[in-house]
């Protein structure tokens, strides 16, 4: 049994409160917000302005924020006024990690590590221990919208195997191209939370709220 987090880089930015609505209405358990630079990723998507706007309409659900930036210690201050329950960051966006995380730890919000799908697990070595959360790529950073990578699953299975094998708590989020197959797939691998965008939540013929039940009750 998974979590739906779903992402409100695909939410209509004219209707962004109705949907919010209907995402909790469908299950949704947490809310993902991809903050990008324009530098670490070609593109840009919501802002802190529009995630606090988020926050104030609906502080009950926990805010999941993606950092996609070429300098996370640059936006410590705006972390920090934002207040997110949990954060993950590239793990080749800083030479400096363990301080990263230890910076947010300071500031009272979960730490997580987001790996791209051409980095083997290896590079998680030094940080399992000290994250929260590993938030593994199903599609390069970006954009929304593009093909799962196959290998997605078998990597959560082996990044769920470490976990066992080393005794650590630290939770599986799959982001990118999921979908109500690939979905269930990284679930019985080991995945906990699933974020939820172009081909689950968002642009279903059933609509928002339907799309997203479905989607949970096949995970
Ligand atoms: C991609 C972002 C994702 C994305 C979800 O760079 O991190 O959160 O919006 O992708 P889709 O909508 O394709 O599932
Ligand atoms: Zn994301």
């Amino acid at each position: 049994m998974a979590i739906l987090n779903p992402t409100l880089a695909c939410a209509d930015p004219l209707r962004l409160a109705e949907d919010v609505d209907a995402l909790i209405r469908g299950g949704a358990e947490m809310l993902h917000i991809d903050i990008m630079d324009g530098h670490y990723v070609p593109n840009l998507c919501l802002s802190f302005d529009q995630a606090a706007a988020i926050r104030r309409y609906c502080p009950q659900l926990p805010m999941d924020l993606h950092l996609m930036v070429e300098n996370p210690f640059a936006w410590l201050e705006q972390l920090a006024e934002l207040a997110p329950d949990r954060v993950s960051f590239h793990l080749d966006s800083t030479p400096f990690a363990l301080r990263f995380i230890d910076r947010l730890r300071a500031l009272g919000i979960r730490p997580g590590a987001a790996l791209n799908p051409s980095q083997p697990l290896g590079v998680l070595d030094e940080v399992l221990a000290c994250v929260d959360f590993v938030l593994v790529m199903g599609v390069e950073p970006g954009f929304s919208g593009q093909r799962f990578l196959a290998r997605t699953p078998e990597r959560v299975g082996a990044l769920a195997g470490l976990r066992r094998e080393r005794g650590l708590a630290f939770s599986i989020t799959v982001d990118g191209g999921v979908d109500h197959v690939n979905g269930p797939a990284c679930a019985a691998a080991g995945a906990d939370i699933l974020v939820g965008g172009a081909f689950v939540c968002f642009g279903q013929p059933d609509g928002i709220e339907a799309s997203s039940r479905r989607f949970l009750a096949a995970v």
